[in-house]
């Protein structure tokens, strides 16, 4: 299978790193890609954004499959031209990924298909922002109805601090709106569900840090860390969120006219009340895929592409290794604010010889001299396996303190405590 895979982050770079050593691959071009993915695959340039540039280069390289990693290609409509070229897509066309674009959207397709989550107000004036907040209370959940790159949700028991960042969504444009909603308590899951617009496979559950601090201190960002599998969560989570919440979602979306093809990021909620979802994500998670491929056996590319061709009724069960991975983000200086761009790293080969250790590059390049070099938010992601989670972290930590990025940031605490 000759597979194109769109995308430039570490999630890129572990899909790449799956598929490239997966015998079903027969080739695999990475657009744009990034220096990690460069090791192990054909990076070609493109606009990962333009449908009609990645359609061109599909049918140049004669794609089987064309796979898209990020959000903003999905809702500019990337699949649908690549669809309409009549080449197997993995990402859904940018109606269904309004499930992502949207949290409004998203919202009011959990609400036709039954599906737990936290109760909202889409508020597009400052003072039904202000009445939601009242009716809610402290702590404070409010959200920025567009893409945000994990950035634009605002938690806090600081009503100013809730008012200005509501504020700040609505006044962006004449149709902006802002999401108000209650708090959920509880610990947080992503469970990825490959769709194929009716059927639903789910992929090992993971946890990802989405806090930029130890203690989970400090503000959102795209993901820190992450871990699998889940020691603590009830046997039976999985098969509970494909009943109550993948397979209501993907069957509302076909009902619409909209099937959802690609993966449905389920990010929910353990509360004292029951299972609730936080948001829906149409793409693979970025830190959670990193653990969660590292985990699993089976061919990635082929359960993709029965995903993209709508047979996941034929896709042999899949298998994943009982041991655990863990990975540690590496962010610039700065992150999640303006970060600091070409300071050199080093230690990246000294890392990935340590057993059990292997590193994803998100926002690195390379400098004229040929060094590699930071050149974005999230730099690198380190993944360390083990037989349990403290062997799996001590791993990945062993591989981060090989690595030298100056005024890098790092958390000290991913799967901290968990055992085995
Ligand atoms: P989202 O972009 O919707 O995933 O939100 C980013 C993060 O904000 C989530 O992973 C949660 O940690 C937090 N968050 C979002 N919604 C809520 C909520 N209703 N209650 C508590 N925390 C939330
Ligand atoms: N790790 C959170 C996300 O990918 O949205």
């Amino acid at each position: 299978m000759k597979i194109l895979l769109i995308g430039s982050g570490a999630r890129e770079h572990a899909l790449a790193r799956s598929l490239a050593a997966d015998p079903a691959t027969t080739s695999l071009i990475v657009a744009p890609g990034n220096p990690g993915t460069a090791g192990i695959a054909t990076n070609v340039s493109v606009d990962a954004n333009s449908p009609d540039a990645v359609a061109a280069l599909a049918r140049e390289v004669a794609a089987d499959l064309v796979v898209i990693g990020p959000e903003a290609p999905l809702v500019a409509g990337v699949a649908d031209a690549v669809r309409a070229a009549g080449i197997a897509v993995f990402g859904p066309d940018g109606d269904a990924a309004t499930l992502e674009g949207s949290k409004a959207f998203a919202k009011e397709i959990m609400a036709a298909a039954g599906v737990p989550t936290a109760m909202a107000h889409v508020c597009r004036a400052m003072d039904e922002v202000t009445a939601a907040l009242d009716a809610f209370g402290p702590p404070y959940v409010v959200k920025d109805d567009g893409l945000a790159a994990g950035k634009g949700v605002v938690v806090t028991e600081d009503r100013q601090v809730a008012l200005d960042h509501a504020a700040a969504c609505v006044n962006r444009d004449r149709r902006a709106s802002v999401v108000i909603e209650e708090f959920l308590d509880g610990p947080e899951i992503s469970l990825f569900c490959l769709a194929d617009g009716e059927r639903v496979v789910p992929l090992a559950p993971a946890q990802d840090f989405k806090r930029l601090a130890d203690g989970d201190a400090g503000p959102n960002t795209g993901g820190m860390g992450a871990y699998s599998p889940l020691p603590w969560a009830p046997e039976d989570l999985v098969s509970e969120v494909v009943e109550r919440v993948a397979l209501p979602t993907v069957r509302e979306l076909a009902r619409r006219g909209t099937p959802f093809v690609g993966l449905l990021y389920c990010g929910l909620a353990l509360t004292s009340r029951g299972l609730r979802v936080i948001e829906f994500n149409a793409r693979f998670g970025d830190p959670e895929t990193q653990v969660v491929l590292a985990r699993l056996e089976s061919s990635l590319a082929t359960a993709l592409h029965a995903a993209a061709t709508g047979s996941l009724d034929q896709l042999p069960e899949l298998r994943w290794s009982a041991g655990a991975a863990v990975t540690v983000v590496l962010a610039a200086a700065g992150y999640p604010g303006e970060v600091r761009r070409g300071d050199v790293i080093t230690g990246v080969e000294a890392a990935e010889e340590l057993p059990g250790v292997h590193v994803l590059h998100a926002g690195t390049a390379t400098d004229d001299a040929g060094a590699l070099v930071a050149a974005g938010g999230r730099v690198l992601s380190v993944v360390g396996q083990g037989a349990d989670l403290d062997a799996a972290r001590a791993t990945a930590y062993a591989g981060v303190e090989r690595i030298r990025l100056d005024g890098a940031q790092h958390r000290t605490d991913i799967a901290a405590g968990l055992g085995s």
